[in-house]
Protein backbone atom coordinates (compact mmCIF):
# COMPACT_ATOMS: atom_id res chain seq x y z
CA UNK A 1 0.00 0.00 0.00
CA UNK A 2 1.19 3.38 -1.07
CA UNK A 3 1.35 6.37 1.63
CA UNK A 4 -2.25 7.44 1.46
CA UNK A 5 -1.91 10.41 3.63
CA UNK A 6 -3.35 13.95 3.02
CA UNK A 7 -0.76 16.35 1.21
CA UNK A 8 -0.76 20.25 0.60
CA UNK A 9 -1.21 20.69 -3.15
CA UNK A 10 -1.77 23.74 -4.93
CA UNK A 11 -3.37 24.04 -8.83
CA UNK A 12 -4.37 26.51 -10.94
CA UNK A 13 -7.28 25.31 -13.06
CA UNK A 14 -8.89 27.77 -15.87
CA UNK A 15 -6.77 30.55 -14.12
CA UNK A 16 -7.93 30.08 -10.82
CA UNK A 17 -5.87 29.01 -7.58
CA UNK A 18 -7.06 25.88 -5.34
CA UNK A 19 -5.63 24.46 -2.39
CA UNK A 20 -6.38 21.00 -1.39
CA UNK A 21 -5.37 18.49 1.29
CA UNK A 22 -6.06 15.06 -0.44
CA UNK A 23 -3.36 11.62 -0.55
CA UNK A 24 -0.95 12.91 -3.66
CA UNK A 25 -2.19 10.20 -5.44
CA UNK A 26 -5.75 11.18 -6.47
CA UNK A 27 -6.24 11.43 -9.79
CA UNK A 28 -6.21 14.38 -10.65
CA UNK A 29 -9.27 13.57 -13.30
CA UNK A 30 -11.04 12.97 -9.87
CA UNK A 31 -10.19 16.31 -8.55
CA UNK A 32 -11.59 18.12 -11.69
CA UNK A 33 -14.49 16.91 -11.38
CA UNK A 34 -16.13 15.89 -8.10
CA UNK A 35 -14.53 19.01 -6.43
CA UNK A 36 -14.81 21.86 -8.82
CA UNK A 37 -17.26 20.70 -10.65
CA UNK A 38 -15.37 20.47 -14.62
CA UNK A 39 -17.40 17.38 -16.67
CA UNK A 40 -15.56 18.45 -19.44
CA UNK A 41 -13.07 16.19 -19.00
CA UNK A 42 -14.85 12.18 -19.41
CA UNK A 43 -14.09 9.18 -16.94
CA UNK A 44 -13.56 6.09 -20.27
CA UNK A 45 -10.93 4.04 -20.01
CA UNK A 46 -9.18 5.05 -16.94
CA UNK A 47 -6.22 4.00 -17.92
CA UNK A 48 -4.14 6.55 -20.07
CA UNK A 49 -5.42 4.92 -23.20
CA UNK A 50 -8.58 6.83 -24.80
CA UNK A 51 -7.88 10.67 -24.46
CA UNK A 52 -11.55 11.24 -23.54
CA UNK A 53 -10.11 13.20 -19.93
CA UNK A 54 -7.83 15.49 -21.47
CA UNK A 55 -6.83 18.45 -20.34
CA UNK A 56 -3.87 20.86 -20.78
CA UNK A 57 -1.20 21.15 -18.25
CA UNK A 58 0.98 24.06 -18.78
CA UNK A 59 -0.52 23.85 -22.30
CA UNK A 60 0.54 20.29 -22.90
CA UNK A 61 -2.61 17.71 -23.62
CA UNK A 62 -2.10 15.39 -20.37
CA UNK A 63 -4.50 12.51 -19.54
CA UNK A 64 -6.18 13.47 -16.20
CA UNK A 65 -7.33 9.82 -15.64
CA UNK A 66 -3.99 8.64 -14.38
CA UNK A 67 -2.10 11.61 -13.22
CA UNK A 68 -1.87 11.76 -9.59
CA UNK A 69 -2.64 14.99 -7.91
CA UNK A 70 0.95 15.73 -6.44
CA UNK A 71 2.68 15.27 -9.51
CA UNK A 72 0.96 18.67 -11.20
CA UNK A 73 1.24 20.75 -7.87
CA UNK A 74 2.22 24.32 -8.57
CA UNK A 75 1.29 23.53 -12.50
CA UNK A 76 -1.78 25.36 -14.53
CA UNK A 77 -4.56 23.16 -15.66
CA UNK A 78 -6.70 23.96 -18.64
CA UNK A 79 -9.79 22.47 -19.04
CA UNK A 80 -12.69 22.64 -21.55
CA UNK A 81 -14.81 24.67 -19.73
CA UNK A 82 -11.57 26.78 -19.23
CA UNK A 83 -11.63 27.42 -23.56
CA UNK A 84 -15.08 29.70 -23.19
CA UNK A 85 -19.00 29.02 -22.56
CA UNK A 86 -21.75 28.94 -24.93
CA UNK A 87 -21.94 32.49 -24.57
CA UNK A 88 -18.61 33.06 -26.00
CA UNK A 89 -17.27 29.64 -27.30
CA UNK A 90 -13.98 29.10 -28.31
CA UNK A 91 -12.55 29.14 -31.39
CA UNK A 92 -12.18 25.59 -31.44
CA UNK A 93 -15.37 24.39 -29.72
CA UNK A 94 -17.19 27.06 -32.25
CA UNK A 95 -15.45 24.77 -35.21
CA UNK A 96 -16.71 21.51 -33.82
CA UNK A 97 -20.33 22.84 -32.98
CA UNK A 98 -20.13 24.70 -37.16
CA UNK A 99 -19.14 20.97 -38.38
CA UNK A 100 -21.87 19.03 -36.26
CA UNK A 101 -18.27 17.11 -35.49
CA UNK A 102 -20.32 14.52 -32.57
CA UNK A 103 -22.55 11.74 -32.47
CA UNK A 104 -22.21 10.42 -29.06
CA UNK A 105 -19.62 13.26 -28.27
CA UNK A 106 -18.33 11.24 -25.69
CA UNK A 107 -14.52 11.73 -26.76
CA UNK A 108 -14.94 15.59 -28.12
CA UNK A 109 -13.31 16.77 -24.82
CA UNK A 110 -10.49 15.30 -25.68
CA UNK A 111 -10.57 16.03 -29.67
CA UNK A 112 -10.90 19.66 -28.76
CA UNK A 113 -8.24 19.55 -26.04
CA UNK A 114 -5.94 17.83 -28.39
CA UNK A 115 -6.82 20.14 -31.26
CA UNK A 116 -6.10 23.78 -29.26
CA UNK A 117 -2.93 22.24 -28.56
CA UNK A 118 -2.02 21.59 -32.06
CA UNK A 119 -2.96 25.03 -33.08
CA UNK A 120 -1.27 27.02 -30.52
CA UNK A 121 1.87 25.04 -32.19
CA UNK A 122 0.96 24.85 -35.57
CA UNK A 123 -1.74 26.87 -37.15
CA UNK A 124 -2.11 25.34 -40.13
CA UNK A 125 -1.96 21.96 -39.48
CA UNK A 126 -2.35 19.48 -43.08
CA UNK A 127 -4.89 16.40 -42.82
CA UNK A 128 -2.00 14.08 -41.91
CA UNK A 129 -0.61 15.97 -38.91
CA UNK A 130 -3.93 16.59 -37.88
CA UNK A 131 -4.57 12.88 -38.21
CA UNK A 132 -1.63 12.48 -35.97
CA UNK A 133 -2.32 14.76 -33.21
CA UNK A 134 -5.35 13.04 -32.60
CA UNK A 135 -4.28 9.88 -33.06
CA UNK A 136 -4.47 9.11 -29.51
CA UNK A 137 -7.88 10.32 -29.00
CA UNK A 138 -10.45 7.60 -29.69
CA UNK A 139 -13.87 8.04 -31.36
CA UNK A 140 -15.86 5.05 -31.21
CA UNK A 141 -18.77 6.15 -33.42
CA UNK A 142 -17.03 6.94 -36.42
CA UNK A 143 -17.27 10.84 -36.53
CA UNK A 144 -13.62 11.20 -37.60
CA UNK A 145 -13.87 12.44 -41.14
CA UNK A 146 -16.48 15.34 -39.21
CA UNK A 147 -14.19 16.04 -36.49
CA UNK A 148 -11.01 16.63 -38.92
CA UNK A 149 -13.21 18.89 -41.31
CA UNK A 150 -13.56 20.76 -37.29
CA UNK A 151 -10.26 21.02 -37.04
CA UNK A 152 -9.38 22.48 -40.77
CA UNK A 153 -12.40 25.12 -39.51
CA UNK A 154 -11.26 25.91 -36.26
CA UNK A 155 -7.47 26.78 -38.13
CA UNK A 156 -9.20 28.96 -40.19
CA UNK A 157 -11.54 30.65 -37.82
CA UNK A 158 -7.99 31.14 -35.14
CA UNK A 159 -6.07 32.58 -38.09
CA UNK A 160 -9.00 34.46 -39.23
CA UNK A 161 -9.05 36.07 -35.73
CA UNK A 162 -12.77 35.75 -36.01
CA UNK A 163 -13.36 34.41 -32.71
CA UNK A 164 -11.76 34.57 -29.35
CA UNK A 165 -8.32 32.21 -29.28
CA UNK A 166 -6.87 32.21 -25.73
CA UNK A 167 -7.55 29.39 -22.93
CA UNK A 168 -9.86 30.65 -20.13
CA UNK A 169 -11.66 32.93 -22.28
CA UNK A 170 -14.64 33.60 -20.90
CA UNK A 171 -13.80 32.11 -17.66
CA UNK A 172 -13.09 34.26 -14.40
CA UNK A 173 -10.76 33.45 -11.75
CA UNK A 174 -7.42 34.71 -10.30
CA UNK A 175 -4.12 34.94 -12.69
CA UNK A 176 -2.16 31.56 -12.65
CA UNK A 177 0.44 31.43 -10.17
CA UNK A 178 4.07 31.38 -11.12
S1 LIG B 1 -10.19 8.08 -19.45
FE1 LIG B 1 -8.23 8.91 -19.45
S2 LIG B 1 -7.31 8.18 -21.26
FE2 LIG B 1 -9.23 7.13 -21.17
S1 LIG C 1 -18.75 11.01 -31.05
FE1 LIG C 1 -19.10 9.24 -29.81
S2 LIG C 1 -17.10 8.62 -29.20
FE2 LIG C 1 -16.74 10.21 -30.61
Amino acid sequence: MGDRSAAAITLTVDGAVHRFSLPADTPLLAVLRNDLSRNGPKYGCGLGECGACTVLVDGIPARACVIPLGGVDGRSITTLEGLGNAAAPHPVQQAFIDAQAAQCGYCLNGMIMSTVALLARNPDPSDAQIRSALAGNLCRCGTHLEIIAAVRRAAVLIRAGTATTSPAAGATGTPPIA
